[in-house]
């Protein structure tokens, strides 16, 4: 059988000039991580004028199979090529625990693009040890450096549980203001609130504490230097970890009290603990910029923090503005 997945066209225009290469390397994850292999090489073609990736399985995908597709990041719309360049629509249902809006709403400078969030997180859980789960498991997440959530949010949007690290506390502030005005306006049941954070008679920040009984989801959000994490939180804390490190560029990557350029400076400092509170089997997903430091010298990091690398997690390489080249490096514990 053929498919032709038509590309969502993304609101970010850079994004969207990427954006065919970028799924064509996340369905090939997909296919490695949750299908067995099932989808043969991808290629581009275009019918009406627009771009479509287009696989052929053995059989015809099963229901199951074509809910898991449907969370591909980019993914807009899925049909059985029936010969002649005629198209059918196929239903590919997502995990939408929630409406959409919870991840479209949000808009700042330094948000990380939400298809981009989507991916990385994707493929980070594809290259876990329970890949082949993807659509019937649920995973708990953590984002060591926030920001606003777009990581937590579309962790949530998947019914999975959400754990956040990030130092700025306008960033924290920002965050529960949102999402407590949302679950209100969605008329949510949940409870929230934010306590100080201390450790040894010591406060080291903030917390921001979420419980939605309806679907058994926590989230937590905690105001802290991530070099700190292995005291917020129990080894072995969560299945992932997804971060969308500091650029390096606008905002430096703070670590120790000093404002540091390079964002695997603080990568090298934070990683011990970081790997710590991966279960055995959970996975790490990173993207950097690489105008400030070579794939090769993250995968080094990896490696040297006792993580085995998944190579090749090749093809997510792009370009976000003049002074920002993005990659994805993926690791297991
Ligand atoms: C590229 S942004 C991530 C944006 C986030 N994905 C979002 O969409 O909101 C990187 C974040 O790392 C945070 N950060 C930098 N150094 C940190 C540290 N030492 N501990 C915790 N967070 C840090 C920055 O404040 C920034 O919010």
């Amino acid at each position: 059988m053929e498919y032709a997945l038509l590309v969502a066209p993304s609101a970010n225009r850079v994004y969207a000039q990427s954006a065919p290469d970028l799924t064509r390397a996340e369905l090939a994850a997909f296919s490695a991580g949750a299908l067995g292999g099932a989808l043969g090489p991808v290629e581009r073609r275009e019918f009406g004028g627009r771009p479509y990736l287009v696989f052929a399985t053995e059989n015809p995908l099963t229901e199951a199979e074509l809910g898991v597709l449907g969370n591909l990041s980019s993914g807009f719309a899925l049909f059985e090529l029936a010969g002649e360049g005629l198209l059918r629509p196929v239903l590919t249902p997502p995990m939408a625990t929630f409406d959409d809006d919870l991840i479209s709403i949000p808009k700042y400078s330094g948000k990380t693009n939400e298809h981009f969030t989507q991916l990385l997180l994707n493929v980070t859980a594809l290259a876990s040890a329970w890949g082949a789960d993807f659509g019937t498991r649920t995973f708990t997440v953590l984002d060591p450096v926030a920001g606003r959530g777009t990581t937590l949010n579309q962790a949530l949007m998947y019914g999975w549980d959400a754990l956040g690290i990030e130092v700025d506390g306008k960033d924290l502030e920002a965050y529960e203001a949102f999402l407590k005005t949302w679950l209100r306006r969605k008329r949510i049941k949940h409870s929230a609130e934010v306590t100080p954070l201390r450790r040894e008679g010591r406060r080291l920040g903030r917390r921001f504490d979420v419980q939605l009984p309806t679907t058994s989801q926590r989230l937590t959000l905690f105001e802290a230097d991530t070099v700190n994490a292995r005291l917020l939180m129990k080894r072995q804390s969560t299945d992932l970890i997804v971060a969308d490190l500091p650029y390096g560029v606008v905002h430096g990557s703070r670590t120790g009290g000093k404002l540091q350029r390079g964002p695997l400076d603080l990568l090298e400092t934070a990683l011990p603990g970081w790997v710590e509170l991966i279960r055995p089997g959970g996975a790490l997903g990173l993207s950097w910029n690489t105008h400030v430091a070579p794939r090769e010298h993250a995968l080094e990091l990896l490696a040297d923090a006792g993580l085995t690398p998944i190579e090749p997690a090749l093809g997510f390489e792009h370009r976000v503005d003049q002074a920002i080249n993005r990659d994805i490096v993926l690791a297991r514990r």
